[in-house]
């Protein structure tokens, strides 16, 4: 273990670095002022790096530049897989969904949930995904919430003001921590990519989830909470020159939106096709229409948006009202594989939504699509 420098370190009482990714507590004791010594064991070798206390193991490795594996970064997914070699680990989140992928009797544990109660040798398996290490390096952020603004009945959108700022690409997401509830949510960025200090983002409300029922119980405004990134691979590449196929299902459509703000306003669909399948229940679970709209209108022909109600026909008003979008009425992933019929070729696939979506539209892109999977990239929001 290393001493850390007591400059670098926030004052007893302070919030901590990285305060409300730490199973909620955020006051540092004077045993804690030590950073942890992280070896991590790959096919590729082995890299050391420190480890805040109370810091999430993926987190930390991730701030300092290594290609760890990961997915969700929030526990439920099992691509962090890990397994101890040496030293003290500390459990996170017990019901981690992303435990079940785990042997843990032979000392397997999610990078993720994880943090270090001493120097720590672990090993993880397989390579990184390479672009990984071509992404933004994500980091701590402080964001104060604002513009918070109910869509729909359940769907608000806000933006953060984060200090410092973030570079994120098209696609990317952040994790996000609120005051009071435990853990990390991650949700996907709105706006424009690139250097910014305000992120925008949209969250349905989940039943009975713990952010949700934050979020929605009052205006936020002005709320502070900690926020790590950008992460996420699932991102917008126009150096590969393909068409894109984007398929969303509720705040699903949220890094689809970042991603269209980005190709459009580079003039990517003057040469480029874009066909986006936005899905929700009913006319009244609508959002983002307008700008939806204004996208399409502004590459005709060459960017076609579908808005998909799974629950019946769109009034004829809201059709009316949105001349440059096509309403559909089914799944999404089902109006979407009727609409893309034969029109596969040189696409790049971006999937987001509830995970019975996902799954469903993952199906339709391997088994009718015959995509491969560097051309399919999706977040599961479960
Ligand atoms: C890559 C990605 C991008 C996403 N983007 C969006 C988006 O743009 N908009 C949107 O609405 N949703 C998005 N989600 C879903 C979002 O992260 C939340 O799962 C959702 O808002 C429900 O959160 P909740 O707190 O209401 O529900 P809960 O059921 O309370 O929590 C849901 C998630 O929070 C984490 N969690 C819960 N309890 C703990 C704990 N004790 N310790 C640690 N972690 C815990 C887990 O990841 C869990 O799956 C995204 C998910 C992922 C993986
Ligand atoms: S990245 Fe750790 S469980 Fe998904």
């Amino acid at each position: 273990m290393t001493k850390r420098g007591l400059a670098s370190v926030a004052p007893e009482g302070a919030p901590s670095n990285n305060a409300g990714f730490a199973g909620g507590r955020t006051t540092l004791t004077y045993a804690d002022r030590l950073s942890m010594k992280i070896t991590v064991q790959t096919k590729a070798g082995a890299r050391t790096f420190d480890c805040d206390p109370n810091e999430k193991l993926l987190y930390a490795g991730l701030r300092q530049g290594l290609a760890l594996p990961y997915e969700c970064g929030t526990g439920t997914c099992g691509t962090c897989k890990a397994r101890t070699v040496s030293g003290p680990l500390k459990p996170g989140w017990r019901a981690a969904p992303g435990r079940s992928y785990l042997k843990e009797d032979r000392g397997e544990f999610l990078l993720c949930q994880e943090t270090a109660a001493g120097d720590c040798t672990v090993h993880v398996p397989g390579h990184a995904p390479a672009e990984i290490a071509s992404l933004p390096r994500p980091a701590y952020h402080t964001g104060t919430l604002g513009a918070y603004a109910r869509l729909t009945s359940d769907v608000v959108s806000f933006t953060l003001a984060v200090d410092p700022g973030m570079n994120f690409v098209s696609g990317q997401f952040a994790v996000c921590a609120v005051p009071g509830v435990e853990g990390g949510r991650a949700y996907s960025m709105v706006n424009d990519p690139g250097q910014t200090q305000t992120l925008e983002f949209v969250v349905k409300a989940k039943p009975g989830g713990k952010l949700s029922e934050w979020i929605f119980a009052a205006n936020r405004d002005r709320t502070r909470m900690r926020v790590f990134g950008p992460l996420g691979r699932a991102v917008f590449r126009p150096e590969e020159n393909k068409n894109i196929l984007c398929i969303a299902g509720g705040s699903g459509i949220a890094g689809m939106m970042s991603i269209l703000a980005d190709a459009g306003g580079a003039g990517y669909f003057a040469g480029h096709r874009g066909h986006v399948f936005f899905g929700v229940r009913t006319a009244a679970d609508v959002f983002y229409l307008d700008r939806l709209g204004a996208f399409a209108a502004a590459c005709p022909g060459n960017l076609e948006i579908a808005v998909a109600l799974s629950e019946g026909p769109a009034p004829e008003a809201l059709k009316a009202r949105h001349p440059a979008l096509r309403f559909q009425t089914g799944f999404v992933h089902a109006v979407a594989a009727a609409a893309m019929a034969g029109k596969y070729e040189n696409i790049v696939a971006f999937v987001a939504g509830p995970p019975p979506m996902v799954d469903g539209a993952l199906r339709m892109l391997i088994m009718e699509a015959r995509l491969s999977a560097k051309d399919i990239r999706y977040d599961k929001f479960g």
